[in-house]
């Protein structure tokens, strides 16, 4: 997939701080969305807002911040650590003065000015809402779009990628593909020239921590509660441990980097609540298969051999294996904890599209 850059939406040399800043952007941004991934955001900006000025020439602006009970806007940039401080109290709408009750995402995004529009609502599989449309709105208004939300582009990825080519702007999503797992950007970025033959990966951390559990020994039910006790799992964890977090991911890998065009349904989805210790060991596998037309997808417990690069893989651990014809397989995994390795691949998106 091709990014356009609107630069004109990126002002340039607009500080008066000396001939060093003469070159320095000025990039506003709206967080639609701030659960623990919106304000992680927002509390790695306050503390390093100015070490990310210096080393990449641009001064990230927030300009608006959306949750449910309202919005808080100003196009000349709100303090990431007092919206953090109003949003502790119940909402962003607290933040003084800029703060406003009722406010709706779509209003602010079009008070906000905002060059990249940060998507980082609930993830629907249902209908990809309220995302799709605060998506659309952003694409169609000419602003980029950096996603930590799968499901408006499980439900409209190609409408989404069209609307941007329209618009000549980023529509940017590498944190909806395992957090900061780098795996689009190393599938269209790093494999270039290569054919991916075979992609296997473990892409839910939920599920794979209540397996490596359940391989040590532990019940279904036991894992599970101690997942939900660490607040790893969801209360209901059924978008999880039956598989289809990890199938969005793949639908979403499918569309954007091997370039074919999948829905949910073209998943063969096996989950790991049937289970029994007979069973085990196993690992929560999702796997594309290159084919005569396209990619097949499956994702399945399976039995990895030792000497497989992701069958010691640690239980808080993702990691995606590509075998390729030129290079061979090459492997990533990363140990992610919380909410901020996932803001933070939202902020290379960011720095990738605004960066110098
Ligand atoms: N947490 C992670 O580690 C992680 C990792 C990878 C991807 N993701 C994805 O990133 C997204 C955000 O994650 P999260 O953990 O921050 O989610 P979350 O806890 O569900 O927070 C979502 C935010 O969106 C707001 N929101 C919901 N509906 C809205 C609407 N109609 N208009 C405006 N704002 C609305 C919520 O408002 P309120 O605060 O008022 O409820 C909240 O601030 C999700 O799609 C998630 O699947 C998360």
């Amino acid at each position: 997939m091709f990014h356009f850059i609107r630069t004109n939406r990126v002002e340039r040399g607009d500080s008066a701080e000396g001939s060093d800043m003469a070159d320095e952007k000025t990039c506003r941004l709206a967080l639609v969305g701030f659960g623990p991934v919106g304000r992680s955001f927002a509390e790695i900006l306050a503390q390093r807002g100015e070490v990310l000025r210096s080393r990449y020439g641009v001064r990230l602006l927030i300009t608006a911040a959306v949750d449910r009970t309202g919005s808080a806007v100003d196009r000349n940039g709100l303090d990431p650590a007092r919206l953090v401080a109003a949003k502790r109290e119940g909402t962003v709408a607290r933040y003084p003065v800029a703060g406003r009750e009722a406010m709706s995402g779509v209003e602010a995004l079009a008070a906000s000015d905002a060059d990249i529009v940060l998507e980082a609502t609930p993830v629907s599989l249902t209908d990809g809402e309220p995302g799709v449309s605060f998506v659309r709105a952003a694409l169609t208004a000419g602003r980029h779009v950096v996603m930590a939300n799968k499901g408006p582009l499980v439900f409209a990825y190609a409408e989404l990628a069209e609307l941007a080519r329209a618009h000549r702007v980023a529509l940017k999503f590498s944190a909806t593909l395992g957090g900061s797992l780098p795996t689009y950007n190393i599938a269209a970025r790093d494999l270039a020239g290569c054919t991916i033959e075979r992609v296997e990966a473990v892409l839910n951390s939920t599920s794979h921590y209540i397996l490596s559990r359940m391989n040590m020994g532990e019940p279904y039910a036991t894992a599970l509660a101690e997942a939900q006790r660490l607040e790893i799992a969801e209360r209901d964890p059924r978008l999880d441990v039956e598989g289809w977090d990890a199938a969005n991911k793949l639908v979403i890998l499918a569309n954007s980097a091997l370039d074919t065009p999948a829905v949910l349904a073209d998943v063969a989805v096996t989950g790991i609540t049937h289970l029994t210790a007979a069973d085990l060991p196993l690992t929560l596998l999702a796997t594309a298969d290159r084919t005569s037309s396209g990619y097949q997808l499956a994702v399945r417990p399976v039995r990895l051999p030792e000497e497989h690069p992701l069958a010691k893989l640690p239980p808080l651990s993702m990691g995606i294996v590509f075998h390729t014809d030129l290079i061979g397989p090459l492997t990533v995994t990363v140990d992610e904890r919380g909410p901020r390795p996932t803001a933070a691949a939202m902020l290379r998106d960011v720095l990738e599209i605004g960066g110098r």
